[in-house]
């Protein structure tokens, strides 16, 4: 669990004032520099654009993003989500200007997202989803982002907390597999396809909160 406070006791290199507005950080590895989690912003329309011309999300994605104007569209239905707490967004960014005091998370180009959804039918249990932009990827971004978002999470329903957490990826995504079995998701079910809302047949991966 990242939060900045926890960071900052651990000696990790986050400048909290350089990040104003995130909501948790994750640690630098040996090669890559620290994340920060913080809200969608309108400035971010053309990357989230850019981010979904990539094969792999066009693959793997439910939800594509065509346009600025379907960005728009789904930066207007993160907020409504957030506002209504049924699923909280947040846009990963990489903090390689943490010795510059100018450099604050929300002047920062997202690299990739994490969400977070209650589940409406069984409160105990919480979905993540992720996705990463092609040029970032390999630098462990998803794992180290959904381990910051859980413990967010974990803090901001603190008084009615989630027992599990549930991870769904389609089988053949060998590299949201291998997301999943980082982060200690264990493999609990085979998923069939459903003709209308998942085309392929899936993993359900799970881990206690
Ligand atoms: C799945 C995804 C989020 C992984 O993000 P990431 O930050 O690259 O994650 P990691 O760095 O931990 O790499 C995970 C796996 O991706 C593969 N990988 C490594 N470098 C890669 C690269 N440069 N390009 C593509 N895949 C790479 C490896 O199999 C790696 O597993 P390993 O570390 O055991 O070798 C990212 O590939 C992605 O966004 N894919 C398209 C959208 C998607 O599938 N979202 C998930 C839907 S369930």
């Amino acid at each position: 669990m990242w939060k900045i406070s926890q960071a900052r006791e651990k000696g990790e290199t986050v400048a909290t004032s350089s990040t104003p507005s995130a909501l948790a950080v994750a640690p630098a590895t040996a090669t890559a520099p620290p994340l920060a989690l913080r809200p969608w912003l309108a400035r971010d329309i053309p990357t989230l654009v850019a981010a979904h011309t990539d094969p792999q999300m066009r693959r793997w994605l439910l939800h594509h993003i065509d346009d600025e104007d379907q960005a728009r569209t789904w930066l207007e239905q993160q907020e409504r989500a957030w506002a209504e707490g049924t699923r909280h967004s947040l846009a990963i960014v990489e903090l390689t200007d943490v010795d510059d005091p100018a450099a604050k998370a929300d002047e920062l180009d997202p690299v990739g997202s994490v969400s977070i959804r209650r589940l409406s039918k069984r409160l105990e249990a919480a979905e993540v989803g992720y996705w990463v932009a092609s040029q970032a990827r390999g630098r462990s971004i998803a794992p180290r982002a959904v381990e910051a978002a859980i413990g967010w999470a974990t803090e901001y329903w603190a008084t009615d907390p989630v027992k599990r957490y549930e991870l769904i990826h389609s089988v053949g995504n060998d590299a949201s597999c291998r997301v999943a079995l980082k982060l200690g998701f264990e493999l609990e079910e085979e998923l069939p396809a459903h003709p209308l809302k998942f085309p392929d047949p899936g993993h359900l991966h799970v881990r206690p909160a």
